[in-house]
């Protein structure tokens, strides 16, 4: 079973994962935990230059090959063997993050987009995607605030940096695309107090799981 989480920045994905791995392993799951972009050796590598603040020069076209790259790999060299093992993946973010950012985000066809992500993912789909919903000024402001506690102002703020705009065209486009698929998506209202959120998370894909018992 292949799961992706999903959602703007600030969401609170890294939380919601994290808790969820806990669960399922706890319940004797064999979770292998994972992250796009950075999810390999090559992915590190260009999860590094495509965060860099100081790379303001990276064309949105570059920008889109080095995600795309880095599923290409992350696919093939992780994903596809664990889940061909049995083990039950969890990916913080996939092929909707690259539909959301560099496909609603910055303007560019959707199904164009589409077509490229389908080669570089092999097109392996997730069988379930929680996406992670909230205003992004909130976001934003959460981000923001982790960013100052832990420093990282610099090396993980290239998306932060961008324009309230960005941020709302990238949420509607992931609303979209969860309105387009509502069998694989289950969007949860990320504003609530993060209790909640974990509680809903967990609810969800056990009942996911059970459906396919
Ligand atoms: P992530 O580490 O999940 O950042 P955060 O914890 O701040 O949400 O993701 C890194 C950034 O990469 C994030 O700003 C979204 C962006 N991204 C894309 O633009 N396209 C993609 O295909 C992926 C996977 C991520």
């Amino acid at each position: 079973m292949f799961i992706t989480l999903e959602g703007i920045e600030g969401a609170g994905k890294g939380s919601v994962i994290a808790d969820l791995a806990l669960a399922l392993r706890g319940s004797g799951q064999d979770v292998l935990l994972t992250r796009e972009p950075g999810g390999c050796p090559l992915g590190e590598a260009l999860r590094a230059q495509l965060l860099d603040m100081r790379n303001t020069g990276i064309a949105a076209e570059a920008e889109l090959f080095l995600y795309l790259a880095d599923r290409a790999q992350h696919v093939r060299e992780i994903i596809v063997p664990a889940l061909q093992a049995g083990r039950l993946v969890l990916c913080d973010r996939y092929s909707d993050s690259t539909l959301a950012y560099q496909g609603y985000g910055r303007g560019r066809d959707p199904d164009f987009l589409r077509s490229l992500d389908n080669f570089a993912s092999g097109g392996l789909k997730p069988d379930l995607t929680l996406l992670l919903d909230l205003p992004a000024e909130t976001g934003l402001a959460r981000a923001r605030a982790r960013n100052e506690l832990e420093n990282k102002v610099e090396s993980e703020g290239r998306f932060e940096a961008e324009a309230l705009a960005f941020h709302c065209r990238v949420r509607e486009g992931f609303l979209t695309l969860a309105r387009r698929e509502p069998e694989r998506f289950a969007v949860i209202d990320a504003g609530r107090p993060l209790a909640e959120v974990l509680a809903e998370a967990r609810a969800l894909v056990a009942q996911r799981l059970s459906q396919r018992a």
